[in-house]
């Protein structure tokens, strides 16, 4: 068994005197696509702010590639290689597409496979729409702008906050294909999704959470075959 890359230990998180996260701990190794799954509020984006330094975990361990990484700031986090979309897509609106990926790649993130031109392969909508500003650009083209400006960073791990929220189907089936040529690529995904099938379709391995809590984890598989085990875990 290979080390995992990223092993989230224990983690308690809370804003201010809200306590959110009650003893969370998951892991990802190299290669595999995890899913955060699970309803509204129960703490997907709070374990990753948490795993990001944006809302450091009261107690618990975050350990990237052995090294534990709790008190370093998201900046020192994304440096590390861990890269992270965020659920509210935070684009530059009065810049266009390209200015936004400019700016992405000016910001001194890691050396890799990611430029202006491989995003643009990766998402040929993006280069058509170069000139169009962030703000004009319906959810899904927002959605894949956040996504390729995160690559352009080179992370390890990809964070994916709920890529599929609010989006029309058929945007939803495009972004699920997309993920899965990444995923198909060999980056290393963690995703947080509260749709069971955009979920299993991409996952390897499934966290079920539940207020602030792992209620239920194993093999994406599981799930797919187990109906009643799905019904019951979503019942929730
Ligand atoms: N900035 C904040 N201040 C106070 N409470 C917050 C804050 N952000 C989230 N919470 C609370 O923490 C809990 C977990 O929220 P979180 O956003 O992690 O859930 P989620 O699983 O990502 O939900 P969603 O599917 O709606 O995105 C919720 O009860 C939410 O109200
Ligand atoms: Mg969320």
């Amino acid at each position: 068994m290979s080390e995992p890359l990223l092993t989230v230990e224990n983690i308690h998180t809370a804003y201010g005197l809200s306590r959110v996260l009650f003893g969370i701990s998951l892991e990802v190794k190299a290669g595999e696509c995890v899913c955060l799954l699970g309803r509204n509020g129960v703490g997907k984006t709070t374990t990753m702010r948490s795993v990001m330094g944006l809302t450091p975990p009261a107690s618990g361990r975050v350990v990237w590639k052995g090294r534990d990484i709790a008190g370093r700031t998201p900046h020192q986090v994304a440096r590390a290689g861990i890269g992270f979309v965020p659920e509210d897509r935070r684009i530059f609106p009065e810049l266009t597409v390209w200015e936004n990926l400019d700016v992405a790649a000016r910001a001194g993130g890691r050396r890799g496979h990611w430029t202006i031109e491989t995003v643009y392969e990766l998402f040929p909508k993006l280069e058509e729409l170069r000139n169009r500003q962030g703000g004009f650009l319906s959810g899904g083209e927002q959605q894949m702008l956040t996504i390729a400006r995160t690559l352009m960073g080179n992370p390890e791990l990809l964070l994916l906050d709920e890529p599929s929220e609010g989006l029309a189907p058929l945007v939803v089936d495009m972004l699920r294909e997309k993920i899965g040529t990444l995923r198909d690529q060999g980056l290393t995904i963690l995703l947080a999704e509260q749709g069971v099938e955009f979920c299993l379709a991409l996952a390897d391995r499934v966290y079920v959470l539940e207020k602030g809590a792992v209620r239920h984890s194993g093999p994406a598989a599981e799930l797919r075959d187990n109906k009643e085990l799905r019904e019951q875990l979503m019942a929730i």
